[in-house]
């Protein structure tokens, strides 16, 4: 379902009262209206200013809804928590893709096409060899999942919706094999092939930690866990990589390229490398008795130091997605017999000490989805460079449901962001004698 109304108008008054001008507020379904601002510099030659799109909707959408006051998630409708505890990942992947959730037939047919998509053309297996073996796995990912649109020439007519939709599946379902590729020829080992007999996390943890002498044996808990891990990371409205997806889509670029951008911009710590970032962090501190002098670090304007895993745009509240995540790395660490976890006692140390300090309380800085993750994904066996690969994979779903999404809207533009220019007026060329 999507429905937005105009309910109104909002007048804008400049210097005098004769110069108003009448603007049309759009309201959503739930959530803040919008000022439509279409016509502003047709109608007035000014721009309107907003650098970060702090306050600014770039689209409309029906997917995913963020109260970020009441630390509320909800994609389609349902909410986060309800999906990580009674869903599954391709359920969720159905319902971002599809706009609803799949009756059992629905859910069968979805989860064997994404299962007969998950080998690659062999001749990628060449690609890999020609990066360094110890290049990040994320410029790895960038490079292949780009280079995808070499091999998969029969699905980047993105004006036929059956070929948008082959491309939205083969990203899905290819995804965790590029990752595992990634890590494989990291650490030096054999790439291991899908197997159709698994399901879509369990496949991904056999890829990546199976070796041809030794089959990984799979835990249910931890594959659990690692499905929940990509529920929990599937969406997130207009976030930075996701409005990076849109924005080169609308130009018209293939999928393939426009993930690529995705991943490209997930990549910063500021957004996707933050899981990383945490647990770099938290070797930092090293021990519980350095808590504060980092809390000091963090909260001090002249030092550059922020607490990893503290803060988001748009949650001024708890994100719910670090409480199922903190719940997720009890059942991990347990399940793997691992007590007294001594990163886990910092981190619960560190985030009981922020969140009872003046500045975290005043500036609502709450723990994010990433401020777990990285404990659980360390346990399992992951190493640090790969923590934001498992955020691009799962996050991969949500990219391809906002491009379709984009797509199928008719009056999709070329987004094109307009500038305060702040430069040289014009001036006279200096020959180069002169300067
Ligand atoms: N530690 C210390 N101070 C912070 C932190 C932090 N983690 N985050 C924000 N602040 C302060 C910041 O210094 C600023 O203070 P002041 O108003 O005095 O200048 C105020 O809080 C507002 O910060 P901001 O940078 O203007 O807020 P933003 O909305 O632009 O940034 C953020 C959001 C997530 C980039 C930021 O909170 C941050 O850098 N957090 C750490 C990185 C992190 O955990 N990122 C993962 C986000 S969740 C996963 C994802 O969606 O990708």
């Amino acid at each position: 379902m999507s429905s937005s109304t105009v309910t109104g108008n909002v007048t804008l008054s400049e210097g005098n009262d004769d110069n108003t001008l009448s603007l049309p507020l759009i309201a959503g379904t739930v959530g803040p209206s919008v000022i439509d601002v279409r016509k502003l510099y047709a109608d007035t030659g000014h721009f309107t200013y907003d650098p970060g799109f702090t306050s600014t909707a770039s689209c409309d959408s029906a997917i995913t809804y963020i109260d970020g006051d009441k630390g509320i998630l909800m994609h389609r409708g349902y909410k986060i928590e309800e999906l990580a505890e009674k869903s599954d990942f391709m359920e969720v992947c159905y319902l971002l893709l599809k706009g609803e959730l799949p009756n059992q037939a629905q859910k069968d047919k979805f989860t064997h096409d994404i299962t007969y998509h998950t080998m690659l053309h062999e001749q990628l297996t060449q690609f890999y060899r020609g990066f360094r073996r110890d290049a990040h796995p994320m410029a790895v990912m960038v490079g292949v999942v780009g280079a995808l649109s070499a091999f998969y020439h029969d699905s980047t007519d993105i004006t036929d919706p059956t070929q948008r939709m082959i491309a939205s599946y083969r990203l899905i379902a290819k995804m965790p094999t590029i990752a595992a590729m990634a890590y494989k020829y990291s650490v030096g080992q054999p790439f291991i092939y899908p197997s159709n007999e698994l399901s879509y996390a369990e496949n991904f943890l056999h890829m990546t930690f199976s070796v041809p002498a030794e089959r990984y044996k799979l835990s249910p808990v931890i594959a659990r866990a690692m499905d929940r891990i990509f529920i929990l990371h599937a969406d997130h409205e207009q976030n930075a990589s996701t409005s990076t997806v849109r924005l080169a889509g609308s130009s018209g670029a293939n999928p393939f390229a426009c993930i690529a951008a995705g991943i490209a911009c997930l990549w910063g710590p500021a957004h996707g490398g933050a899981n990383e970032a945490v647990l770099n962090m938290l070797n930092q501190i090293g021990s519980v008795d350095r808590v504060q002098e980092f809390i000091a670090k963090a909260k001090d304007k002249n030092d550059p130091f922020r607490l990893m895993g503290f803060g988001h745009r748009v949650y001024k509240n708890y994100d719910p997605r670090a409480k199922v995540m903190q719940q997720t790395c009890y059942e991990v660490l347990d399940e793997l017999g691992i007590k007294d976890e001594p990163m886990l006692k910092l981190a619960m140390e560190l985030e009981k000490i922020a969140l009872n300090d003046e500045y975290f309380i005043e500036k609502k800085l709450f723990p994010n989805v990433d401020f777990y993750s990285g404990i659980i994904l360390q346990a399992l066996g992951f190493p640090t460079s790969m923590f934001t690969v498992l955020f691009a994979l799962a996050r991969t779903v949500g990219w391809v449901a906002q491009w379709n999404e984009m797509m199928e809207d008719p009056s999709q533009k070329i987004g094109r962001p307009r500038q305060l220019y702040t430069g040289y007026t014009e001036r006279p060329f200096v020959d180069i004698s002169k300067r």
